[in-house]
């Protein structure tokens, strides 16, 4: 069946463009058998509460199966669950019964690599040097006399170089191998026609599955200079910098080094577009679901200035994460410029925008706004999280929630060394604790053995105070973030300014956001530590804390719209 998209990107009313997407991270979700990782019967129980909270769908990180080197993102079969997970048959019921609740699904594809367990990498190891079995991943021999130096001096992005050497069965060393990740995560060949041929199928088997679109990992790597050049070293000769690969940053044009992305041998390559077209021409090829076309959005996160839009050109990918705002500070004018950067960069190709504040490789939100020179202020960095749900709730676009986020979680920065799983915690030598404290078992209930999440204990520990954050105690609180979530999404849903209405700054004292959607939304977000007065003439619809006596406190966000004639004026006159 063909699909005709009668726009640029699925049309203006495809269903994503205004989307609230929730990630899952299935390890720490929920747990259906009691084994301490989360699984797909867990997702299955749970998703009444997501249609409940009010999004429209759900973004499922990698379920394929996997050693899980690095939780999943290392795929030694694309057409089989992981059995840590569950089954095929449970995938498909999973798809059918978020589909009758109203919830769409996005999966997790990852193309730039393969475990090293997938069968094609396990056949390239015995076929030996020059096999074509090799040819679809990136082999070479080392350098120097005996090969012991790598091939060359690129880096991973979870610390140490990008080469590891085979060692043979008589244990003599070989070859080298690429790996831009973890060394269970060899990089594949995508100038190899078998690459591109097995994606393109993987997608069918999906998309005939009933998915409704995929997050494309590391969406910027796949290509290679096929010469496979030194980087040299950074500027003033420094090696690449150790760093969390994915700190909310959109790339500003420099690799992890500070080396300029323009021709850089692995990221951001021209070559990467020819695959998108190409799986675009798949996607297109299946009847739309009701609402608009399969959707792509794609996870680039190393781009040159302006290359995200490349990506969203009308015969490519739909979305893009835009990982920018997560990586400003709390102040005003830095969160209107990211705003503004985005909208502006988008507006050449008629892309959506998005808006992330966490994710499963982030620092959560609350910790990040709540850092203080004294350590973390927990209380007001959830303050802060909670106007923060309101600003990007009311910005155009789609906005992607990651589990827990609902609940105002803190990161857990206080791990025990022996729990972290990262693949970052080993490689780093023990300099980077990685991820992991993102991805902590989600608490459901304030009792029983992990919190609700399962009946065994969870595979990383949570902190006993997640009792009280737990999603049957915040259901029965009016003020707590899991209700402000909702209302939050319910109003969006309800009213036609949060898809239609055309963002306007509106003049505001300093430290304060303000902007209306159309005539009947405004939106203030008070980052500055003096309370501001509202503007008279105009009703509270929903507010991140309390707003007595027209003003809004610091820290707060507040939803208003034109109070009906003859209503009291509320507070003071109007400045915003
Ligand atoms: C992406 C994922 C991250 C993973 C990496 C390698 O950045 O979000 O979790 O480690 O790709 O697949």
């Amino acid at each position: 069946m063909t699909g005709q998209r009668s726009t640029a990107q699925g049309g203006p009313a495809a269903w994503w463009r205004d989307a609230v997407i929730y990630q899952i991270y299935v390890r720490s979700f929920a747990d259906g058998d009691g084994d301490g990782v989360g699984d797909l019967a867990g997702i299955r129980s749970r998703l009444p509460y997501l249609a409940g909270l009010g999004v429209d769908a759900v973004w499922i990180t990698p379920w394929f199966d996997s050693p899980m080197a690095d939780g999943g993102y290392d795929v030694a079969d694309f057409r089989a669950i992981a059995p840590l997970f569950g089954t095929l048959a449970e995938a498909e019921a999973l798809i059918g019964e978020a589909h009758d609740l109203g919830l769409r699904v996005i999966l997790d594809i990852v193309p730039n690599h393969t475990s090293d367990r997938h069968r094609w990498f396990a056949a390239a190891r015995d076929a030996g040097p020059g096999s074509p079995e090799r040819a679809r991943y990136w082999f070479r021999p080392g350098r120097g006399p005996g090969g012991e130096d790598p091939p060359n001096d690129w880096r991973s992005v979870f610390g140490g170089p990008a080469w590891t050497r085979l060692v043979g069965v008589d244990g003599a060393p070989e070859e080298w191998y690429l790996h831009l990740f973890a060394p269970e995560q060899p990089d594949l060949n995508w100038s190899h026609p078998q690459v591109r041929a097995e994606f393109e199928s993987i997608l069918r088997f999906w998309f005939d599955r009933g998915v409704d679109g995929f997050r494309v990992d590391v969406a910027h790597g796949l290509a290679k200079d096929p010469e496979l050049p030194d980087l040299g070293a950074g500027p003033g000769g420094a090696p690449a910098p150790l760093v969390k690969p994915i700190e909310g940053e959109q790339g500003g044009g420099r690799d992890l080094a500070g080396r300029d992305l323009a021709n850089h041998p692995h990221w951001d390559r021209e070559e990467v577009h020819e695959v998108y077209r190409a799986w675009r021409r798949v996607a297109d090829s299946y009847a739309p679901t009701p609402g608009g076309a399969r959707m792509f959005v794609a996870e680039a996160w190393r781009v040159r200035p302006g290359g995200l839009a490349r990506y969203l050109r009308a015969d490519e990918l739909d979305t893009a994460f835009n990982f920018d705002l997560a990586r400003r500070p709390w102040r005003a004018g830095e969160l209107r410029r990211g705003v503004q950067e985005h909208l502006a960069a988008l507006r050449g190709v008629r892309a959506t925008p998005t808006w992330v504040l966490s994710s499963h490789d982030l620092t959560r939100h609350v910790t990040r706004y709540g850092r203080t020179e004294g350590g973390v202020d927990v209380e007001l960095g959830r303050r802060r999280a909670r106007a923060a749900a309101l600003l990007v709730l009311a910005l155009p676009g789609s906005v992607y929630v990651y589990q827990g986020e609902e609940l105002g979680l803190a990161e857990v920065e206080d791990l025990p060394e022996e729990a972290l799983r990262d693949p970052m915690w080993r490689r780093s030598g023990g300099v980077l604790r990685g991820r992991d404290g993102c991805r902590v078992p989600l608490p459901w209930s304030a009792g029983g053995p992990a919190l609700g999440f399962g009946a065994g204990a969870p595979w990383l520990p949570q902190p006993p105070e997640w009792a009280g954050l737990s999603v049957a105690v915040q259901d029965g609180d009016p003020d707590s973030t899991l209700r402000l979530y909702r209302s939050a999404l319910r109003l969006r849903r309800s009213r036609p300014e949060f898809r239609r209405g055309e963002l306007c700054w509106v003049d505001s004292p300093e430290g304060v956001l303000a902007f209306d959607r159309g005539a009947g939304l405004r939106c203030v977000v008070n980052l500055s530590p003096a309370p501001c007065p509202l503007p008279a003439g105009r009703r509270v619809l929903l507010s991140s804390g309390p707003v007595a006596a027209g003003v809004l406190p610091s820290d707060t966000a507040a939803w208003l719209a034109p109070a009906p004639a003859g209503d009291a004026p509320g507070g003071e006159p109007a400045r915003l």
